[in-house]
């Protein structure tokens, strides 16, 4: 196929142009040039979808899929537009950020209640205006996105912190799920799902597991002896504990955010969604941060032991 990857320079878009190479399909990866490089394999064109005419050096090639990772509607609508009749199967990478309801855990692409639209609005409810404009295209909800290759240092926090082993701070219930997904297998999934002409809404992230879980198993993949203390939330909203990302966070979905974490991906998986073991995602992780690409945040080493004796002294 001949693919287009509106974007393709940046952790996911790159990985949808990498695996499309390695399916042998021809790639064109169209963005401005200043965020990262293109994979091997690809043609890049240089491309600014902020210009009203931004996207003519695409001239008038025709494409067999195009995938795009925007999230401004107005840069939407203007690839649709300049694209119109030119492409035959369009992917949206949206997100699970569109979801209204954010605590009840189970719910189902198909069914669960969308934000309100908003053209110029917060990341969930522009996605959503992005979503509508698109229409009848292949809609992937992406949940929380991990593994070589991720920017946000969010996994990759968890990743460093259980291979140094030790007491691990974990924040609130050990029975409490978190989902997430490797790039590579959403990317592998979007690419199989464009070849085979899929559409339809679909939230894309693996099946959930527990807290428990999921630092357990990353642990032994890495070979490394943790054990665990698990602080109340209460306590970590009290001490100023960021939830999900930045300095002095702690990254995993919190309590109010458990309908993020816990969704039913079963129609996903019928559609061909594979994901590989999470040891296989810790390890290749741990090797990424190892030879210095990848960021981490969260908190410190000092930051983490003080909390800990905040949290004994507070227990007696
Ligand atoms: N990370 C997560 O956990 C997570 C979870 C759910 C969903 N998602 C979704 O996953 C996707 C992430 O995509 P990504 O990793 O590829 O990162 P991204 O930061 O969304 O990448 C943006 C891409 O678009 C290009 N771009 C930006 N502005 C442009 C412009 N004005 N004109 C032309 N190109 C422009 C960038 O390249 P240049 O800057 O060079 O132009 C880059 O290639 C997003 O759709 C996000 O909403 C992420």
């Amino acid at each position: 196929m001949r693919v287009l990857v509106l974007g393709g320079t940046q952790f996911v878009g790159r990985a949808i142009a990498a695996q499309a190479v390695a399916r042998g399909h021809a790639v064109t990866c169209a963005a401005r040039g200043l965020s990262g490089e293109r994979p091997p394999g690809t043609r890049f064109v240089a491309v600014d979808r902020d210009r009203p005419d931004g996207l003519a050096a695409l001239g008038r090639e025709t494409f067999d899929a195009a995938v795009d990772v925007a999230r401004a509607p107005h840069q939407v609508r203007r690839a649709l537009a300049a694209l119109e009749g030119r492409v035959g199967h369009w992917t949206f990478v949206s997100s699970t950020s569109v979801y209204a309801d954010t605590e009840t855990p189970g719910q189902r692409a198909e069914t669960a209640p969308l934000l309100a639209p908003a053209e110029d609005g917060p990341y969930g409810a522009a996605k959503v205006a992005c979503e509508r404009v698109f229409g009848t295209a292949l809609i992937c909800r992406a949940g929380l996105i991990v593994g070589p290759g991720d920017p946000t240092g969010r996994f990759g926090y968890w990743i460093a912190r259980l291979a140094r082993g030790g007491e691990v701070l974990a924040p609130a219930a050990p029975e409490d799920p978190v989902q997430l997904i490797d790039g590579r297998d959403l990317a592998a999934w979007i690419v199989g799902a464009a070849e085979r002409g899929l559409a339809g809404r679909f939230d894309a992230v693996a099946p959930a597991c527990t807290r428990r879980t999921f630092l357990e198993r990353c642990a032994d993949a890495l070979g490394s002896a943790c054990t665990y203390a698990w602080v109340d939330q209460a306590f970590l909203d009290r001490h100023g504990v960021g939830r999900e990302s930045g300095p002095f966070s702690l990254p995993l979905p919190l309590p109010d955010t458990i309908g993020d974490a816990s969704r039913d991906v079963s129609a996903t998986i019928a559609a061909g969604l594979t994901v590989r073991p999470l040891e296989e995602t810790a390890r290749d992780t741990l090797h990424w941060l190892k030879a210095g690409s990848g960021p981490i945040t969260g908190l410190t080493e000092a930051e983490e032991a003080a909390l800990l004796a905040a949290w004994r002294a507070e227990r007696g």
